[in-house]
């Protein structure tokens, strides 16, 4: 395929897949797309591990790394609070909340030694004060596009791209969101609709497509949100995309590391098994409802607290609930969810991430074939 993002990135299909799984970030590369390392919840050492196999096993093709830095935090205006003071502001109701579900849901604690994994010291997790250690090491490596979730990328982030000729993009959930992307200096926005898996706003993917396509033109745009076949591929590019960016369908590739049982759950699910909550991150995210989401929505929720207080919150908890859910019976399995798109209901099969990249160009050259034989 030839337009003007295969150019700007260096690839062979204008198809970005976001994944924290390293080898579905090699495989998709392999395969002519390119894969984009989720490294907002690495520690640095071991982004640096991920990013030198990547390295070695993509033979010089380009592929990236997306980190979030939020326009919008508690603690942010406070110049940046560390991770153990914040961790004092929750307030008691919340705890016993959460140590009241774990009780209900018969989720053993953990071993000793056993605990969330901690990256950037005490930075707050989802803050600026923990992305500059990850930066650094991501500047690091031959990326060939950095990425910026939850708001516009910060202006060292868009200098050090400069400096390594890295490109940057950002993604948008409003055509707003995109034009302040674009005034931050990114070169490419990722218009991201509601159907997403993670963090997501409430606008769908075929009304935001065009209404950022405009209103950023003629910065290219890459289309997320409810994409997983090719023709989805050629209803984005059709609305004005130049290439797609797909989060949920590589959930269920061979190479993922989703929990087991969570996968599971995936292949089963249909595309009305989601929802938005606010109960993993403080901020709405879409993911499948499962007791966990159900629980935080019920009469004795105190409500989610805003991000970063909520993953704080619950941190250990999720070790404890993935650690423990080994089948659907138990109270660990029923709890268990994980982040994914209204596009789960077509994730049906377990396949190879680069079987994924050729059926979507497969799809995507049929569908606009088809499309021709319309025209007299
Ligand atoms: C498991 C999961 C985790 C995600 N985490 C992030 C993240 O850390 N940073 C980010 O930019 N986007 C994140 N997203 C959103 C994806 O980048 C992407 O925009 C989204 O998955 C696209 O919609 P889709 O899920 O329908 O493919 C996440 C998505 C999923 C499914």
């Amino acid at each position: 395929m030839h337009n003007r993002v295969c150019e700007l990135l260096g690839i062979e299909f204008p198809i970005l897949a976001f994944t924290h799984c390293r080898d579905v970030v090699a495989a998709v590369t392999r395969a002519g797309g390119m894969g984009v390392l989720g490294a907002a919840g690495h520690t640095p050492e071991e982004l640096d591990i991920d990013l030198k196999w990547i390295t070695e096993q993509v033979g010089g093709r380009p592929f990236g790394v997306d980190l979030i830095v939020p326009a919008k935090y508690v603690g942010k205006d406070e110049g940046g609070v560390s991770r153990s003071e914040l961790r004092a502001r929750i307030p008691q109701a919340h705890r016993d909340f959460v140590e009241d579900i774990m009780r209900r849901y018969d989720v053993p604690p953990l071993p000793e030694g056993d605990g969330p994994r901690r990256g950037g010291g005490d930075a707050a997790p989802m803050s600026y004060d923990q992305a500059v250690p990850l930066m650094d090491v991501a500047f690091s490596y031959p990326i060939g596009l950095i990425v910026n979730a939850l708001g516009s990328p910060p202006p060292d982030m868009v200098a050090r791209a400069r400096e390594h000729g890295v490109k940057v993009a950002a993604l948008a959930g409003k055509a707003a969101h995109a034009v302040r992307h674009v005034a931050a200096g990114v070169d490419l926005v990722i218009a991201q609709g509601y159907e997403a898996g993670g963090h997501t706003g409430d606008i769908a993917t075929m009304v935001l497509i065009p209404e950022i396509v405009d209103a950023v033109a003629p910065v290219p745009v890459l289309a997320a949100g409810g994409i997983g076949s090719g023709r989805q591929m050629a209803a984005a590019l059709a609305l004005g995309a130049e290439g797609v960016w797909c989060g949920s369908v590589w959930l269920t590739t061979e190479e993922a590391e989703t929990h087991p049982l969570v996968k599971q759950k995936f292949l089963a699910a249909t595309s009305s098994d989601t929802l938005r909550s606010r109960s993993k991150t403080g901020k709405p995210a879409r993911q499948l409802r499962s007791a966990w989401t159900d629980e935080w929505d019920s009469a004795a929720s105190p409500g989610p607290l805003p991000m970063p207080l909520q993953p704080i919150l619950i941190g250990e908890a999720s070790v404890r609930i993935d650690r423990a859910a080994k089948d659907l019976s138990s109270g660990a399995g029923q709890l268990a969810n994980y982040f994914v798109g209204q596009v789960v209901g077509s994730m049906n099969e377990v396949k190879p991430a680069a079987r994924v990249v050729l059926e979507m160009v497969e799809q995507f050259i049929d569908a606009v074939q088809r499309l021709e034989t319309m025209m007299g």
